[in-house]
C-alpha cells in the first residue's frame, strides 16, 4: 500500500467559489433540446413541454448557469427565428450539426425553462453570420423592460416582464475552421470589442465573455487569447476557455486530464496578465471555463438533416467518472481566477443526463462527482499540500498520482474533501491533517470505485455505476486516516464545530 499525506490549513484560503463554476450548457445539438429538456408528448412535460423528470434530474445537480443557445450552433442562428407565435416560425438548416431545426424553442422558451429548472441563462451572442447590431437587438429584446421595437415585441410575445439575462458570450470557438465563419484573432477581437460596446451600453449591469481559442492544441493557442485580450481588455469580463478529453488507450495519461487542465487555466491566467499590463490595467480578467468535459469525439457520428439526431449520445464509463471528478477539483482548486465553468453539455448531447424519447431518464455514471462537488463543493476552497508518488504519464510526464480539494461552507459549518487516487493498482494509505478549522466531525465517506473501469450504467442497470457510501466511525478530530482503492473518487464530508 502507498502512503499519502495531506495537509490543509483554515489560514491558506484560495478564495471563495463562484458558484457559477458549477454552471452546465444546453446547446440546439442533437437531442439536447428537443426529446431532451423539452418534448411536448412527454408524459412528464408540463403546459410548455418541458419534460418535469428531466428537470427533476437537473435540480439535483444543483446548476446555477446554463450557456444557451450554442456551442457551433450558435453561428449560424437567428434568434428572431425562435421567437413569436410557434407556427409561423420557420425551419432552417443547422450547418454547426447538419440538422433541421425547427425553431419550436428559443430564447423566451429558454428563459421559461431555466426559471423552472432554478437556473439562470449565459447568452451567447452569434459572431459568425450574426452582427453585432443583432446581438444589440437580442440583448434589448431580453432586458430591456419596454417602449423600444425590440422590447415591445418581446411583451407581444406574452413576457411582460424582461428576462434579465446577466451574462452573454461574444461568440463560440470563433479561430476554429468548422465554426460558420470564423474569423482570424483581429477581426475576431474588433467584432467581440464592439459588440461588447453595443451590449453594455443596452445594460451596463451585464458580464461579457470573450472567445479564447478553441482548444490547447489549437494552431492558434496561444496566440489567438492573446490578441483578443490585448484589444478587448478593457470591454469583456471574462476570457472564454474549452476543454474536452477523452480515452485514447492510456489510462494514465487519461486519468491525468485534471493535471493538464491546470496547465491549460494556468496558460490562459499568464496571457491574461501579459495583457493586463500591456494595457497598463488595473483590472483582473476572470476565466469562464465554459465548455469542458469527456466527450468521444471521434466516435461522433453526424446524420445529415434530421431533426433531433441521436448524435454525440456518448455513454459514460467509471473511468469517465474519475476524470470528471479530478477535472472538478481543478476547476475549484483555481476559484481565484474561474469564476464560471460550464459541464458541456447537461442532456443528451455529451451529457450526464440520457432520455429515451418518451420514456425514461438515465443518469449516466459523470452525473455522480458532478452532483457531489456541486452540492457540497461551496463557500471557500483552501490549499492543500499533498506528499504522493507520481505517475509516470506519456502524455504530460510526472504527475501527482493523488487530486485534492477541500472546501468549507462556514456558514453551514461544512467542509467536504473530495480526492481521486488516479493510481491503477495501488491503495493509498492517506493521512489527512485539516488544521485550524475547529473540531470535525466526519459525517459521510462516499466512494466511486471498481474492478471494471468501462462499466456503464443502462436503462436495464440504472446503477452500475453509483457512489457507494461507506460506515464512518472515527472520533472527532483534526486528523483522519482512510484507505483509497485503486482508481478510485471520494467525497468525504464532516461537520465543523
Ligand atoms: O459541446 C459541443 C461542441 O464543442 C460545441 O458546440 C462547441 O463549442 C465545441 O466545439
Amino acid at each position: 500500500m502507498k502512503q499519502a499525506k495531506c495537509i490543509v490549513n483554515k489560514h491558506f484560503k484560495i478564495a471563495d467559489i463562484d458558484k457559477r463554476v458549477y454552471g452546465s450548457f444546453i446547446e440546439h445539438m442533437g437531442r439536447a433540446v428537443y426529446t431532451g429538456i423539452y418534448e411536448p408528448e412527454h408524459t412528464t412535460a408540463d403546459e410548455q413541454g418541458f419534460r418535469g423528470d428531466v428537470i427533476e434530474a437537473i435540480n439535483d445537480l444543483n446548476v446555477p448557469i446554463v450557456r444557451y443557445p450554442g456551442g457551433n450552433f450558435l453561428s449560424g442562428y437567428d434568434w428572431k427565428d425562435g421567437i413569436g407565435p410557434k407556427d409561423q416560425r420557420p425551419t432552417r438548416l443547422d450547418y454547426a450539426w447538419f440538422s433541421i431545426e425547427n425553431n419550436q424553442f428559443g430564447i423566451n422558451e429558454f428563459a421559461d425553462w431555466a426559471t423552472k429548472a432554478g437556473t439562470q441563462g449565459m447568452i451567447a451572442v452569434n459572431l459568425g453570420t450574426g452582427t453585432p447590431q443583432e446581438a444589440g437587438y437580442l440583448a434589448e429584446y431580453c432586458n430591456i423592460a419596454k417602449g423600444t421595437y425590440w422590447s415591445d415585441k418581446r411583451v407581444e410575445h406574452g413576457y411582460e416582464t424582461p428576462h434579465n439575462f446577466k451574462v452573454w458570450c461574444l461568440g463560440n470557438e470563433m479561430d476554429g475552421p468548422w465554426q460558420t465563419c470564423s474569423l482570424s484573432a483581429e477581426d475576431y477581437a474588433k467584432k467581440a470589442r464592439e459588440t461588447a460596446k453595443i451590449l453594455k451600453w443596452v445594460d451596463p449591469e451585464i458580464e461579457v465573455v470573450a472567445c479564447g481559442s478553441s482548444s490547447k492544441e489549437m494552431p492558434t493557442f496561444p496566440e489567438w487569447d492573446r490578441t483578443v485580450l490585448e484589444t478587448c481588455y478593457e470591454y469583456v469580463d471574462f476570457i472564454s476557455l474549452h476543454r474536452y478529453y477523452e480515452y485514447e488507450g492510456n489510462k494514465e495519461n487519461f486519468l491525468a486530464a485534471y493535471h493538464d487542465l491546470d496547465d491549460f487555466i494556468n496558460t490562459i491566467k499568464a496571457t491574461a496578465d501579459y495583457a493586463k499590463a500591456k494595457n497598463r490595467s488595473n483590472k483582473v480578467m476572470m476565466l469562464s471555463l465554459d465548455e469542458w468535459n469527456v466527450w468521444y469525439i471521434k466516435h461522433m457520428d453526424t446524420k445529415r438533416w434530421q431533426w433531433a439526431p441521436a448524435i454525440a449520445e456518448d455513454v459514460y464509463s467509471l473511468m469517465d467518472a474519475l476524470v470528471v471528478g479530478g477535472l472538478l477539483t481543478t476547476i475549484v482548486n483555481n476559484a481565484d481566477r474561474v469564476k464560471m465553468a460550464c459541464l458541456a453539455q447537461l442532456v443528451n448531447a455529451l451529457a450526464p443526463i440520457h432520455t429515451a424519447p418518451n420514456g425514461a431518464v438515465l443518469k449516466h455514471s459523470t452525473y455522480y462527482p458532478f452532483q457531489q462537488v456541486s452540492n457540497y463543493g461551496r463557500g471557500s476552497v483552501y490549499r492543500n499540500t499533498v506528499v504522493c508518488d507520481d505517475i509516470k504519464t506519456e502524455k504530460y510526464g510526472e504527475v501527482p498520482s493523488l487530486a485534492t480539494l477541500t472546501t468549507f461552507d462556514e456558514q453551514a459549518g461544512q467542509l467536504a474533501y473530495f480526492i481521486l487516487n488516479t493510481n491503477l493498482d495501488d491503495e493509498v494509505n492517506l493521512n489527512l491533517q485539516l488544521e485550524e478549522f475547529g473540531e470535525l466531525e466526519l459525517i459521510e465517506h462516499q466512494v466511486m470505485s471498481g474492478n471494471d473501469l468501462f462499466a456503464v450504467n443502462t436503462f436495464e442497470t440504472p446503477e452500475n455505476v453509483v457512489p457507494q457510501t461507506l460506515p464512518v466511525s472515527t472520533q472527532p478530530g483534526m486528523e483522519f486516516n482512510f484507505t483509497l482503492p485503486p482508481s478510485s473518487w471520494h467525497m468525504i464530508r464532516f461537520n465543523v464545530s
